[in-house]
Formats: structure tokens, C-alpha cells, sequence
């Protein structure tokens, strides 16, 4: 039977460990989400909730596969960026881990990881990624050995600014599947819509969520919950849509990839799908699964890290919760 690499993810306010076989079969994870009472996360609270559940998440993940400890090969972690608190964490257990069944360790990228898993799971090749996600808004293409930020939020992340929004209403983290289906109730599935006036803030290849964010709160008590959550939606999916088009036109790429947790959202989708379709490229994402922080993500890039040959050294495993998407040497093809 093949062997599996091990992958821990614990970059913010999720715990998840997966696996992927040597070949490339990726396998669900096992995960759990910290979910603060009041308010934002805390990186201390969000640390401890990860150290509390990681040696269940761990075992059930190998058992449930039907695998055992000395199927493992190698444990790969998510060295940067993310809040460092969580990152020590998952960076300790994969330590840990790597010691005790004595197989080699390798720190990745979770930027990189995102792009990553959903080129495996949809085959495309040489993607431009949107990466929207709670903590990132990058659109990223690869130029020779580096996946390039060619646009990116200067202020939140686009999901962030969903919860934020949300919470105002008093939904709880995470606030974008709710607004996502707020949005859809109100206009009956899309079919009827009347876009109220937002900022659009899109800054060259760049983009703002900060603005909106304020003014779709105001929006929001005059015009109620539905119809505002409707015209946020359609004003910041239609700025990452139009930098992705872009990206897109600059690079001569053909395909636009979707990736991180507001990747999820149906009507981001369908935006992206008309977008590429209109220009003659293909729209891909990936399952639902792979598109929020997994596991199985940090250990698809670790499979690919190790099959050329890389490994990190226990005095190189630090970790760097300002990693950038650049700062990643591309090895594989
Ligand atoms: P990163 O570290 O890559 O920034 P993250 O910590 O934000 O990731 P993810 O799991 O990639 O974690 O994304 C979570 C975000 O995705 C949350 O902001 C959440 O509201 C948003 N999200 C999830 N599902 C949907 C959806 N259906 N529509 C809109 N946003 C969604
Ligand atoms: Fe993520």
C-alpha cells in the first residue's frame, strides 16, 4: 500500500489535519473551528482551542483512513503567515510528530497550499488564482520559479470584511456563508435584483474592502439586511472579478482559478464563470472542502515540496506569520 504524507493546518481560527497519498490522492481532513462568544478572534484563546483538540483531530484523520502510524512518510505544517500564536502550535505538533514516527518534516506556504490543492483537484495548469479568503485578497500568477501577487487587498481581507459586516448583525464567525444566503433569499435566487449604490474600491490591480465595509453597515439599517448583504456581495465580488480579468488580459492566461474560504460563495462563482467565459477562458475551483484552511492542502504542497527533494531541518522550522506568496521558490512543475 502507497504511504501518506500528513499535513497540519493551523494557521488562524482552524485546526485541521489531513492527508495525501504519495501519488496525489487528496483525503478529507479532520477539523475544528474556533468560534470566539464575542467579538473577533484572539490569538491566545484560538492557540490553546488548537492545542486542546490536536491529538483527537491526528488519530481519527490515519484511523479513519484505515491507515497506521508507519503508513506515514513525512509530516508537513504550515510554517506562514498567520497569527504566530496558532502557527506555534501546529508548527510543535508537526515537530512532534515528525520526531516521534521518525519521518521528515517539511514547513510550507499556506498561500501556496491553497494554489496548490486546487490545481490538483481540478487540473488546471497554469492558473491565475484569486485567493479570497478571511485574512487574504491576492490575485497571483506565477512568472519563472515564483507564484507572483499581481493584486491584493491594501486594507482587510475580503472574508474578514464579510464577517465584520456580519457581526454587526449579530451573526457569528464565519458571517459570509449566512450573508451568502441573506443576499439569495432576498433576491429570490438572483432573479430579482436592484443593486444599491457602495464604494467600489478597486486601486489599479489593488483593492480596498474598508470603505464598503462602513458604508454597507449604514446601508444595511436603512435598507435592511438582505437587500445590503445582496449589494456587497455584487460591488467587492465585482472588483476581484474585474483585477482577475485583468490578470487575466496582462499575463495571457487562460485559466482563472478560485481559492480560500470565500471561494465557497455560489454568486462569486457564477461571476467568475461569466468573466472567463466572455473571454474564452475556463473558470475552476475546488470542492467546498478545499477551498477553507486544510489539512490536506498543507500536505498536498508538502508531497510536492519532498518529491523535490526538499526537507526543513528542526532549527529551520520557525515560524514566519508574515510569509509572503513570493517568498516561496516554486521547485515543481
Ligand atoms: P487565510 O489564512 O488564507 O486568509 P482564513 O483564515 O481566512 O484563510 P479560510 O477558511 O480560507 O480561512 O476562509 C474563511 C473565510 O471564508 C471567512 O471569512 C468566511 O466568512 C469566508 N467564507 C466561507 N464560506 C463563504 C461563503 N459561502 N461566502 C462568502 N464567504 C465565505
Ligand atoms: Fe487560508
Amino acid at each position: 500500500m502507497e504511504g501518506v504524507i500528513v499535513g497540519v493546518e493551523s494557521t488562524a481560527h482552524t485546526l485541521s489535519i489531513g492527508m495525501v497519498s504519495e501519488s496525489g490522492e487528496l483525503m478529507p481532513s479532520e477539523s475544528s473551528v474556533f468560534t470566539p462568544e464575542h467579538g473577533g478572534i484572539h490569538p491566545r484563546e484560538a492557540a490553546d482551542h488548537h492545542s486542546r483538540v490536536a491529538s483527537d483531530l491526528v488519530s481519527s484523520v490515519i484511523s479513519r483512513e484505515g491507515f497506521s502510524q508507519s503508513d506515514v512518510k513525512a509530516v508537513s505544517f504550515s510554517q506562514g503567515p498567520g497569527l504566530g500564536p496558532c502557527l506555534r502550535v501546529g508548527a510543535s505538533l508537526a515537530r512532534t510528530l515528525s520526531k516521534s514516527w521518525e519521518v521528515p518534516l517539511i514547513g510550507v506556504n499556506h498561500c501556496v497550499a491553497h494554489i496548490e490543492v486546487g490545481r490538483n483537484q481540478t487540473g488546471c495548469e497554469d492558473p491565475v488564482l484569486l485567493y479570497a479568503s478571511g485574512g487574504n485578497t491576492q490575485v497571483i500568477a506565477r512568472a519563472g520559479s515564483r507564484y507572483r501577487v499581481l493584486g491584493e487587498t491594501l486594507d482587510i481581507g475580503i472574508g474578514n470584511m464579510l464577517d465584520k459586516f456580519a457581526r454587526t448583525h449579530e451573526i457569528p464567525f464565519p458571517g459570509g456563508p449566512v450573508i451568502e444566503s441573506k443576499a439569495s433569499e432576498w433576491s429570490n435566487g438572483g432573479s430579482s435584483t436592484s443593486n444599491l449604490e457602495l464604494p467600489y474600491a478597486v486601486h489599479g490591480m489593488d483593492l480596498a474592502f474598508s470603505g464598503i465595509l462602513t458604508a454597507a453597515i449604514s446601508l444595511s439599517e436603512r435598507e435592511g439586511l438582505g437587500a445590503a448583504s445582496w449589494s456587497l456581495q455584487e460591488h467587492s465580488f465585482a472588483s476581484c472579478i474585474e483585477v482577475s480579468e485583468r490578470a487575466l488580459a496582462h499575463t495571457g492566461k487562460s485559466e482563472l482559478l478560485l481559492g480560500g474560504g470565500v471561494a465557497c460563495n455560489g454568486r462569486l462563482r457564477e461571476m467568475a464563470q461569466i468573466m472567463c467565459e466572455e473571454r474564452g477562458a475556463t473558470a475552476h475551483w475546488p470542492e467546498k472542502q478545499y477551498c477553507i484552511d486544510n489539512g490536506t492542502m498543507i500536505a498536498e504542497l508538502g508531497r510536492r515540496e519532498i518529491e523535490m527533494g526538499r526537507v526543513t531541518k528542526l532549527e529551520e522550522s520557525a515560524i514566519n506569520p508574515m510569509l509572503r506568496t513570493d517568498s516561496t521558490p516554486i521547485t515543481w512543475s
